[in-house]
């Protein structure tokens, strides 16, 4: 299991598994769920290598390791940190 960390909340999910429903759970805003709208970003304050690679749809709107898309993230392992 890896260990999302959402502002001062922690939440279990499965290695490999994506973090949007997690997110979208704990507060997170959603509109589109596909990438385009910018609305789901989300600051990594810790463990940006346990995330996946950088989407498509997140190059395009700009993003990097330190502002991604909680829509598109995936968690690989460990723990990653993050706020909004
Ligand atoms: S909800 Fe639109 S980019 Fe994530």
């Amino acid at each position: 299991m890896a260990k999302l960390l959402i502002n001062n909340s922690e939440h279990e999910i499965p290695d490999g598994a994506r973090i949007d429903e997690t997110c979208e759970n704990a507060g997170i805003p959603f509109s589109c769920n596909t990438g385009v709208c910018a609305t789901c970003q989300i600051l990594i304050l810790e463990g940006h290598d346990n995330l996946g690679e950088l989407t498509e749809e997140e190059v395009d709107l700009d993003m990097d390791r330190d502002t991604r898309l909680a829509c598109q993230c995936i968690i690989k392992s460990g723990t990653v940190k993050v706020s909004y």
